[in-house]
């Protein structure tokens, strides 16, 4: 049997990477192996990942040499950045330079830079439809994802853009499942009118991000956007219904009502949704289902996801 190729996964004990990770190691026969990239080996998650047949290698985002260290000999390596640990697109920016310079030096045949619109093309800063973060922002957790797509290009990495979107299982561990109102009965807030939300399960991601690696060279160069399914709150407030077993109703909140919300990224997230919402079909057709569902055949749509998932969903007591 032929050697197999290894991945590098940033992110492997996360939410995207370890998706990724689990469908590489659940291919026993197929022609990659996992190198799981940590800041610490010796975490439950990262313990679990070698336990199940990965090599697990300490690297940091913030240290080049680190991630040129972890990279070499790989085939492939799929890369990402956490704005919520870092809050700060310049970091992210950073970051993504690390990655992409680590990643020429070491010789990676194939990267995949999994990433979001910089919002500012539809959104300039003038535009006050929302207001502008971080002095030069719109959506700083998309534009500095965005920006850095330029980086790969530049540094002359062979990288796949894989465009994501907002995972379901924001529901269960991002605190947007449905609330209880006062009154007793669930109901579920976003800010998205009447417009459609792409989005997706997070292992999905994982899954897809997969067979792009498998799918190899006809993917470099290219962007490839994801979801699970497009679907308009009142949509999804249904089939949450169905699902839980009692109704819930979808609230459309409004935007400048979420950005006040007073929590961390409540503004980033209410920009977000209102860019998702005023630009819904350019938004949508760049995360085309079919195509998703041909690239991963075994897609989720939210229904499939909620009979996996809803008794994780935490719902406050009636
Ligand atoms: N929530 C959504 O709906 C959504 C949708 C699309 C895109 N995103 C984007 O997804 C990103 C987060 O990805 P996720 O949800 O998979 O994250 P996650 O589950 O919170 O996990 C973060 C992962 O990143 C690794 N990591 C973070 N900082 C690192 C550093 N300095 N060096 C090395 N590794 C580092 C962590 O590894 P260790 O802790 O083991 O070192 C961990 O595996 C965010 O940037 C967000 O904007 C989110």
């Amino acid at each position: 049997m032929p050697e197999k190729k290894v991945i590098a996964v940033i992110g492997a004990t996360g939410a995207q990477g370890g998706g990724l990770a689990r469908a590489i190691l659940e291919d026993k026969d197929g022609p990659f192996s996992l190198r799981a990239i940590t800041r610490n080996a010796s975490s439950d998650k990262a313990r679990a990942l070698a336990a199940g047949g990965a090599e697990v290698v300490e690297a940091n985002l913030d240290d080049e040499a680190s991630l040129e260290r972890a990279f070499r000999g790989a085939y492939g390596a799929f890369c990402l950045t956490n704005f919520w640990e870092v809050f700060s697109p310049e970091i992210e920016k950073a970051q993504a330079r690390n990655m992409a310079l680590a990643a020429k030096a070491a010789g990676v045949q194939h990267l995949i830079w999994s990433t979001l619109e910089d919002t500012r093309r539809w959104v300039p800063l003038d535009d006050d439809r929302m207001p502008t973060l971080m002095e030069k922002y719109k959506v700083p957790h998309y534009d500095g994802k965005g920006e850095a797509d330029a980086i790969f290009q530049e540094v002359g990495v062979p990288t796949t853009n894989l465009l994501t979107s907002f995972y379901w299982d924001n529901l269960i561990h991002f605190g947007m499942g449905p609330q209880r109102a006062e009154d007793g009965s669930l109901v579920f807030n976003l800010p998205m009118g009447e417009k459609k939300l792409p989005a997706i399960a997070v292992e999905d991601i994982g899954r897809s991000a997969y067979a792009i690696f498998k799918g190899g060279p006809q993917y470099i160069g290219k962007t490839v956007g994801i979801a699970g399914e497009h679907l308009t709150g009142a949509q999804m407030a249904s089939a949450l219904s169905k699902a839980l077993g009692e109704p819930v109703r979808y609230n459309a909140v409004p935007f400048d009502v979420y950005r006040g919300l007073g929590f961390p990224g409540a503004d980033d997230l209410g920009n977000m949704f209102q860019f998702k919402h005023d630009f819904e079909e350019y938004y949508c057709s760049a995360r085309p289902i079919d195509a998703v569902r041909a690239l991963n055949p075994r897609l989720q749509s939210f229904e499939m996801w909620l009979a996996a998932k809803k008794d994780q969903i935490p719902l406050d007591p009636a």
